[in-house]
């Protein structure tokens, strides 16, 4: 743990979009974060190659893949901040979980993981957090469960700049925050 007084915690952002409702969301919540926790947003996967053991074998993990996993293992908990893509995970995710996953000291061991998610569907990407859940038994990161965050309904709850304007979703996210850090501290450095 980074030290006792504070919590870092890193959000990984599934969508690459400009003008995403989850980025927006990842932007709201260091505002919305309990006193004692600092939220960063996680090195970006963009550029990451598709998956191949072959090119690992002969290449080696991308530079920007050291990155993310150094970050992750130093962080206190992560938080993935994903949309829902054809009821699951989407594939720039799931491709940036599996290289990390393939490190050493694989970073998501131990690790808290909380989700949430944001979508115009009435669901607010739930189906993509069960399957990312299930993907965090195998890495064996320790998931929180209660609460949960799904933003149905995303464009009526985002203003113009992208500021998560919706109260009642800003109320929920901030419990989710501090219950995660207090989950974390009893979880944590283990
Ligand atoms: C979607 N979308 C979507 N939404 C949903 O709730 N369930 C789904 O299964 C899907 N499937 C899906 C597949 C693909 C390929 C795309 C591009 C989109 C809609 C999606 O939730 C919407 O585009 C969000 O705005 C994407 O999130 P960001 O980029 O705004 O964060």
């Amino acid at each position: 743990m980074s030290d006792s007084a504070n919590l870092a915690v890193l959000t990984i952002c599934g969508s690459l979009r400009r003008g995403s409702y989850n980025a927006a969301l990842a932007r709201a919540l260091p505002a919305l974060a309990p006193r004692d926790m600092t939220i960063t947003a996680a090195p970006s996967f963009s550029g990451f190659p598709l998956y191949n053991a072959d090119l690992q074998a002969s290449d080696g993990f991308p530079d920007d893949v050291m990155a993310l996993g150094a970050a992750v293992r130093e962080a206190d908990g992560v938080i993935f901040v994903s949309p829902e893509y054809n009821f699951s995970i989407p594939g720039a995710l799931k491709n940036a979980i599996d290289w990390i996953s393939r490190l050493e000291d694989q970073p998501l061991r131990n690790k808290p993981v909380a989700l949430q998610s944001a979508s115009p569907s009435p669901l607010g990407g739930a189906r993509m957090q069960y399957h990312l859940r299930q993907v965090m038994v195998f890495v064996e990161a320790i998931t929180f469960t209660r609460p949960e965050i799904f933003v149905m309904g995303a464009p009526g709850k985002f203003g113009e700049d992208g500021a998560l304007t919706d109260e009642t979703t800003r109320e929920l996210v901030a419990k989710q925050l501090a219950v995660f850090g207090d989950f974390i501290r009893r979880v944590g450095a283990t």
